[in-house]
């Protein structure tokens, strides 16, 4: 493996030398990082390939949730169903509008799973009192589509708003024989909610290292996020400086980083002197929120993330077809996600599942996807994305400040056990793909 072309699935995996250069200029034209024409077509861009009436720009899929809830009719205290096996990031919002969040546990495409959703809301209805939950958000894990169908029956027939969490989905479809949608037709994840929203963070299927965007048709609520988001500041020059900095230094510094094995403690010092920030903030693993959330989509990033949205089609062409490459290969391992019917998943990451214990020939036993993840750290490919260990990532968070209460969702406790995912993105090429198979196979059979 080239240690000066490490493989990693997360620090800033869609860069290529046109997104650098545009960050290079953007960076010194500073009357371009707050206010700008381009918030306006990102926007514009959102509209017209979801064919949806309005898209709100923010400066993270955070802020977006934060939008969505904040202009739902939904009282304090009141309480959000969303799947385990998530994001602290997809909690907080919750937390943030002080609503209870439940979790319900995942099928095996690692959506949530209908069942338990119905089981879920069942028990809340069987006490007598009014239910307190008014909302279900469906997050389409790693780009395959959930259950869209079957949730959004349930939705109906308990009268919740249905918020799709498409952070890891932009392009992602699902093809519908029923649900309101024309005949053979086949529809993008973020249509079928009362409201979607998208990110554009460092790793998702577009990034501007920071962003989101909420799209919703309906004409009361799109009223009510566009007042508040009047309400909201754009983020500090400061801020939008430190993430044009992240592709830049990502780019010239990955190799040198991972070629003399000093990367972890480089990017903690860059962190710790506010040279880049964070993807998830401390406070944040423990439900606070920092007050860089909610704000609005500053022109800079809306400008990287124009600029990302024009190869959008590329780069989720190119999952596919390394998706294909594992599936061939893994296919006989059966230790594969199965993606649902009738969707069109876009792979934003490919999750395996191993076992716990592997004997390596000269070499003991590897103790499942955590050493595994090391071995390939070692080759120089950095698959650790922050997704395992726990229901809700990163691994540090505090299980507790989130509401979570073990054994509730015992299916995503047994898959943040054994969880290893793979890259897909657009600088791992069809043999960079080969390489990792090859490397696993020396372990997984
Ligand atoms: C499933 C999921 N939902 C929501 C979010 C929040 O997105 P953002 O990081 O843009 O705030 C994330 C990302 O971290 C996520 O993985």
């Amino acid at each position: 493996m080239n240690p000066f072309r490490p493989i990693s699935i997360s620090f800033s995996p869609n860069t290529e030398p046109d997104d650098i250069k545009l960050a290079w200029r953007i960076l010194f034209q500073p009357w371009r990082w707050q206010k700008g024409g381009e918030i306006q077509k990102l926007e514009e861009k959102f509209k017209e390939y979801l064919q949806v009436k309005y898209a709100f720009s923010f400066n993270s899929g955070r802020s977006s949730l934060l939008a969505i809830l904040k202009s739902l009719d939904i009282s304090k205290q009141e309480e959000v169903l969303l799947q385990a096996f998530t994001c602290n990031a997809a909690v907080n919002p919750i937390l943030w509008q002080k609503l209870n969040p439940v979790f319900v546990d995942i099928d095996e495409s690692l959506n949530l799973d209908p069942k338990d959703l119905e089981r879920k809301i069942a028990h809340s209805t069987s006490s007598g009192q009014a239910s307190k939950i008014k909302a279900v958000i469906i997050q389409h894990t790693f780009g395959y589509p959930a259950k869209i169908e079957e949730i959004k029956n349930i939705c109906q027939k308990y009268n919740l708003f249905l918020i799709e969490d498409c952070a890891h989905s932009l392009g992602a479809e699902y093809k519908s024989k029923k649900g309101g949608l024309p005949a053979e037709a086949s529809a993008k994840a973020g249509t079928f909610g009362d409201a979607a929203f998208f990110s554009f963070g460092r790793d998702k299927i577009i990034s501007s290292v920071f962003g989101g965007m909420v799209v919703t048709n309906n004409d009361k609520l799109a009223q009510k996020i566009k007042e508040f988001r009047k309400k909201i500041d754009y983020p500090s020059n400061s801020w939008i400086f430190q993430q044009l900095l992240h592709p830049i230094s990502f780019a010239w510094c990955l190799p040198i980083y991972s070629c003399l094995n000093i990367g972890k403690g480089i990017l903690y010092l860059k962190q710790k002197f506010k040279i880049l920030s964070p993807s998830v903030y401390q406070e944040e693993k423990e439900g606070k929120k920092p007050f860089y959330f909610p704000q609005k989509m500053p022109n800079a990033l809306a400008a990287l993330a124009l600029n990302q949205f024009k190869k959008l089609e590329r780069f989720n062409r190119h999952r596919k077809e390394i998706a294909k490459i594992y599936n061939r290969e893994f296919s006989w391992m059966k230790v594969r996600i199965c993606a649902n019917k009738d969707t069109e998943p876009i792979y934003m990451r490919y999750p395996i599942f191993v076992k716990n214990v592997y004997p390596v020939r000269n070499q003991g036993f590897l103790n499942g996807a955590k050493e595994i993840r090391q071995k390939l750290k070692k080759e120089n490919i950095f698959v650790d994305d922050g997704w395992h260990t726990l229901p809700v990532v990163p691994p540090d968070t505090d299980l507790q400040k989130m509401n979570y209460i073990r054994g509730k969702c015992p299916r995503a406790e047994g898959v943040a056990q054994t969880i290893l995912n793979l890259p897909t993105n657009i600088n791992i090429s069809k043999n960079d793909a080969q390489k990792i198979i090859n490397i696993l196979s020396r372990f997984i059979r």
